[in-house]
Formats: structure tokens, C-alpha cells, sequence
């Protein structure tokens, strides 16, 4: 048994924000001490078939830390140092926002998922952005900016552009979230002159590499429209998925009733689908991330081989705790050696090249 799973009973018995609080705020102590280092030692896996080269920079491997963990970019340093390969920090807003009322956070445990509707509570880009330029981080950090509450749709161009400019200095890749569910009227910008013009402002303020986060709600027809604006504006990656408002008839917690965002194994099929779904229709110079239900290598390794080029995780790190990018990247090579690729990289796309070469 694992330190984390002999502690695991103990946080489940608080509220999760309360140890999402306890655990975050153990790892903001372990920043910047030489604890840093024997964390480094002991869960980062240096392997050359790991590293991804994309988005204008080396993935030292393709397991990051999705969006929401570290809203204020407080701790992308020890995150690092558990052996992710990249850390996105945010969602980050132009407005400090305190975000909704708790409890805002559950657990479903039955259902190796959460339901989230945090509401964008955040320090700030003002705040985000003077911290994150004070901070190293060894691994490539991607910035997710989302649209403050009181800004009214014909606002969000500006107020993206304010947070964008606010981190610029700071990020190895900007993500534009539309997608979250717990902002009203947030997931319309998907739409496609609302999605047009915000993209068109980030690009005109330089924000590149740029990539946009898509929601596993969207209709197909709805993707396409977003990969039109993709193409349009040559944007550089697609994130697949962020949180789903479907409520799978398979979940079995007492929290499946709350309001919000669902994530975690209920989720995982659903993005892989929507992965490959992008990733059929992308050219190679954008770049896939997969997200959602990534708790083990093989579900990464799924992802990999419906087109992702790196994945993301937040819910696996919850359950599995901090083993669990390392855990990925030794279960990844095993998985390479099992079937004969050389890196990680040429495993990506594997199941699209085959539907190709038998279709
Ligand atoms: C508590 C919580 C907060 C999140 N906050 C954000 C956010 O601010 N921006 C964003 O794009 N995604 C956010 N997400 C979505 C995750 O980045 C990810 O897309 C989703 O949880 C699916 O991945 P998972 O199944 O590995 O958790 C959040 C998720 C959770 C659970």
C-alpha cells in the first residue's frame, strides 16, 4: 500500500475543497526547498521515447497537470517535480473572482469522478501574472484564461486580451477556455463569431502558441465550426475536453445530483472519442491534447493512439495522488516496448493511421 493510499481515507473524510485546500497547501510549502529535488528523484521518469516535441518546445513527457488544480499558479514548480511533463496553470480571469459559494466541490468515489462548479475563483491576471514572472518552472507551463464573470459577452474580446497580457511574459502555450460550465453564458462563446473575435484580439495581442479548450458537450457540427476558426486562425492545438453537464446514467455517488462540471472515469471514453474526433479532421501542425478520465497509462496511452500528442489530468491526481504521473510514464514505455514503437510520439494518431490503411 502506498503512503497516499493509507492517507487517502483520512482527505476523503473532509469536504474536497477542504482537502484540495490541505494537499495544495502542503505543496506551496514544498516549493522552492530541497524537498523539491528528492520529490524530482524520486517520481520524474527521464526517458528520451517520452519527450514530445510540439508547440515550439521539448515535453520532457506528454502527462501534464490539467487546468484547475493550480488556479493562481502557486505551485507549477512541485507539480513539475512530481514528474509531470507540463503544468497548466488557471483558469485565470481579468477580474480577482471569489467564484461561487462552497460547497462547490464533490467526490463521487463510486464513480472515480468529481463534479465541480467552482466558478472561476482566482486571484486575478494582475496578481496570476506577477507571480508566475517571479517563478521558474523546469517543464512547459501553459496559462488557461477564461472570461470574468461581469464580463458581458461583447466585453469578453477585451477582457481575455487584459488577462492575456497580464501572463504574456510567463507562458510556454495559452489556452482560451470557453468551455467550463460554471460561468453563465461561458460555453456560448464556442459559438463561432464570439469565439472569432476573442481568438482574433489574443493573436493580435501575440498570444502564441494559442490553443483553444473544447467541451465534451458540443455537437459534432459545433467542433467543426471551432476547427474552421482553428484553421482560420492558424491556432496551434485543440484541448479535448474539458468537463461534461451530462449526467451518465451509469453514476452511482449521492453527489451525481449536484450542479456543475463532471469529470474522471465517467468522462474518459467520451473525450478519447471527441480526441480522435478532432484529431481526424486537424493537420499534424496542430497540436491534440487529450484530457478527461486519464487515470492509468493505459487510458493514456488510448488517448495517445486516438491523436493526442500529449494528455492532461486533474481527477487522477485526486485518486491516485502523487505517484500518478509516474505511474503513467513507466506504464507508457512498457506499453511502447509492448508494441514496438520507439518514442511516445510515434504512437500518436496509431489507431487513426490503422482505421486509415484499412478503410
Ligand atoms: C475542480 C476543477 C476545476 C477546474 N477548473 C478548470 C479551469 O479553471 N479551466 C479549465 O479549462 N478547466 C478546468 N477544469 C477541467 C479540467 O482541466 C479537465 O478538463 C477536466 O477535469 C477533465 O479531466 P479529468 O477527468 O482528468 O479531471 C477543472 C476541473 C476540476 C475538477
Amino acid at each position: 500500500m502506498t503512503v497516499y493510499e493509507r492517507v487517502r481515507p483520512l482527505l476523503f473524510r473532509l469536504p474536497a475543497e477542504t482537502a484540495h485546500g490541505a494537499i495544495h497547501g502542503v505543496l506551496r510549502r514544498i516549493g522552492g526547498t530541497p524537498i523539491e529535488s528528492v520529490l524530482g528523484a524520486r517520481y520524474a521518469v527521464t526517458d528520451p521515447r517520452l519527450r514530445v516535441e510540439t508547440l515550439g518546445t521539448v515535453f520532457p513527457n506528454p502527462v501534464g497537470v490539467a487546468a484547475g488544480f493550480d488556479k493562481n499558479g502557486e505551485i507549477p514548480g512541485v507539480l513539475a517535480s512530481l514528474g509531470f511533463g507540463f503544468v497548466e496553470v488557471g483558469g485565470v480571469t481579468a477580474d480577482r473572482q471569489a467564484g461561487n459559494p462552497r460547497p462547490r466541490l464533490f467526490r463521487l468515489p463510486e464513480d472515480r469522478a468529481l463534479i465541480n462548479r467552482m466558478g472561476f475563483n482566482n486571484d486575478g491576471a494582475d496578481a496570476v501574472g506577477a507571480r508566475l514572472a517571479r517563478t521558474t518552472v523546469e517543464v512547459p507551463l501553459g496559462i488557461n484564461i477564461g472570461k470574468s464573470k461581469s464580463a458581458s459577452p461583447a466585453d469578453a474580446p477585451a477582457d481575455y486580451r487584459y488577462s492575456y497580457e497580464r501572463v504574456a511574459e510567463s507562458g510556454g502555450f495559452f489556452v482560451v477556455n470557453v468551455s467550463s460550465p460554471n460561468t453563465p453564458g461561458l460555453r456560448a462563446l464556442q459559438k463561432s463569431e464570439a469565439l472569432r473575435r476573442i481568438v482574433a484580439g489574443l493573436r493580435e495581442a501575440g498570444a502564441d502558441p494559442l490553443l483553444v479548450k473544447l467541451s465534451p458537450d458540443l455537437t459534432e457540427p459545433a467542433v467543426e465550426d471551432v476547427l474552421d476558426i482553428v484553421e482560420e486562425f492558424d491556432l496551434d492545438g485543440v484541448i479535448a475536453t474539458n468537463t461534461t453537464t451530462a449526467r451518465p446514467e451509469s453514476l452511482r455517488s449521492p453527489d451525481r445530483v449536484e450542479t456543475g462540471g463532471l469529470s474522471g472515469k465517467p468522462i474518459e471514453a467520451r473525450a478519447t472519442r471527441r480526441v480522435r474526433f478532432v484529431a481526424e479532421r486537424v493537420r499534424s501542425e496542430v497540436t491534440v491534447i487529450g484530457v478527461g478520465g486519464v487515470f492509468t497509462a493505459a487510458d493514456a496511452y488510448r488517448k495517445l493512439r486516438a491523436g493526442a500528442d500529449l494528455v492532461q489530468l486533474y481527477t487522477g491526481l485526486v485518486y491516485r495522488g502523487p505517484a500518478v504521473a509516474r505511474d503513467i510514464n513507466e506504464g507508457l514505455l512498457a506499453l511502447l516496448e509492448r508494441d514496438g514503437f520507439d518514442s511516445a510520439a510515434e504512437a500518436v494518431g496509431a489507431d487513426l493511421d490503422r482505421a486509415a490503411s484499412e478503410g
